[in-house]
């Protein structure tokens, strides 16, 4: 038995006043394997435990595979919860940690049966007579999925569940969980800050911003049509490159969009989704290229859609199968909040003793700019308070995703093409203006 989950216009407060999770209205097919995406604190706990019944919904409804579920007690919901911290009886050998909510749930029945079937599919057998303090961390987090499995639940909800382990081992079980999720059919709504783990598990992802549902869809369209500028550089790795660009559309010249000193010429006959970036005429806006849009090339080598710009090479990151080059093309780096990590500035070769400076008012400029709108893009007026560095330049505002063939080194000013076909342009909100925000990504796949 699998369940459909929905939140209608979902709101919650703990403090009056702040809601931190603002109507949030999201419909879980039975079966499907959700993954609720966000930066810590943005109120993906607060959703699930809502689901679970371990929090009251101020708000709005939850409905059950359609039925009312507001005020479903826990126990009635049969929705089994597994949580980072394990929350392993520590008395409790495995064997009773995974028996115990079988025992309050059917108590005139022998839980063994289901402990030994549940602990054969998770490979814990030898597992069984142990304490949690005799366990590793994996071990742990297997019995609690077991805990949870055995009690046959219609739908899972985990709460950040691999967080707690190193990177290996968060490999191996994310695999585990999701064959295991599948092979039981079972619906899942999976909450993590890890996006990597998000786009790896998830049939659909719901990217989550202060308690508003941003975007929902597959990995493939929150990433190849990111509805907004918070979407775009939460998802991939290496981050969007998002640069402060301004869109000129003059009546008798090609259109174009200035990156400081230099710009993109939009190839004509333009293109639709660029033939609606007139109406941006003079305007700031936010361009996003992805590592992958530009490459290392020639102008001469350009194929049909492509324009070219220069680079300077500020750092180069080898690793192993491919070289993410950090270049510095002369433009200003568009700051979003709320992200989980900045992106890290690559070590910059100091040429004025205050160039490092710069960057560390960008930071605090970031982190002062949490509350605001999804983007801040600073007016030019703020110019007089954060003066461009030396040459107008910031070091690396560009990466570029490349193959190790080539032998690049710091200082190098090396010719780039720019594949228009994959250009994202925000406006000063954030919102996606190109491509076309009419293309709606699910109608896309
Ligand atoms: N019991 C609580 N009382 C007051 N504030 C809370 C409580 N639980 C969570 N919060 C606040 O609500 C916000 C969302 O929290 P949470 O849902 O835990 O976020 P996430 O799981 O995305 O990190 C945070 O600002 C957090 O501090
Ligand atoms: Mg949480």
């Amino acid at each position: 038995m699998t369940r459909a989950i929905s939140l209608h216009d979902v709101s919650k407060s703990y403090t009056r006043g702040t809601r931190v999770v603002d109507r949030l209205t999201l419909d879980i097919e039975p079966g499907e394997f959700l993954v609720l995406l966000g930066p810590s604190g943005c109120g993906k706990s607060t959703v699930l435990r809502m689901i679970a019944g371990l929090e009251e919904i101020d708000e709005g409804e939850l409905l059950l595979d359609g039925e009312w579920a507001n005020d479903l007690l826990p126990a009635d919901r049969r929705i089994a919860m597994v949580f980072q911290n394990f929350a392993l009886y520590p008395s409790m050998t495995s064997r009773d940690n995974i028996g115990f909510p079988l025992r309050i749930e059917a108590p005139g029945e022998d839980p063994r049966t289901r402990v030994d079937a549940t602990a054969r599919m998770l490979g814990i057998e030898d597992l069984l007579d142990r304490f949690p303090a005799q366990l590793s961390g994996g071990e742990r987090q297997r019995v609690a999925m077991g805990r949870a499995i055995a009690r046959h639940p219609s739908a899972f909800l985990m709460d950040e569940p691999l967080s707690n382990l190193d990177a290996k081992l968060r490999n191996h079980l994310r695999a585990e969980i999701s064959g295991l999720t599948r092979k039981l059919g079972v619906t899942t709504v999976y909450v993590t800050h890890d996006q990597a783990e998000a786009m790896s598990l998830g049939d659909r992802v719901a990217v989550l911003r202060g308690g508003v549902l941003q975007q929902v869809g597959t990995p493939r369209s929150v990433y190849s049509l990111p509805r907004n500028v918070f979407v775009a550089a939460f998802i991939g790795i290496p981050r969007i490159n998002l640069l402060r660009g301004v869109v000129r559309a003059p009546l008798d010249g090609a259109m174009t969009i200035s990156l400081g000193k230099q710009y993109l010429r939009l190839p004509e006959p333009l293109c639709l989704d660029h033939q609606l970036l007139r109406v941006q005429q003079g305007r700031e806006v936010i361009v996003g290229l992805r590592s992958e849009a530009v490459r290392i090339a020639k102008p001469a080598g350009a194929r049909p859609g492509e324009v070219h710009i220069t680079g300077l090479v500020e750092h180069v990151e080898f690793q192993g199968h491919e070289v993410l080059v950090h270049f510095n093309t002369g433009s200003r780096p568009a700051v979003v909040p709320d992200l989980e990590a900045p992106r890290p500035a690559p070590p910059v070769r100091r040429r004025r003793r205050d160039s490092g400076s710069v960057l560390e008012r960008l930071r605090n400029r970031a982190g002062a700019l949490r509350a605001g709108p999804v983007v801040a893009l600073e007016h030019p007026a703020d110019d007089a308070h954060d003066p461009a560095p030396p040459e107008g330049r910031l070091p690396g505002d560009l990466i570029v995703r490349t193959t190790p063939d080539f032998d690049l080194r710091h200082g190098m000013h090396v010719p780039l093409l720019v594949d228009l076909a994959h250009l994202f342009v925000f406006d000063q909100h954030g919102d996606r203006i190109c491509p076309a925000p009419a293309r709606l990504p699910d109608l896309e796949e």
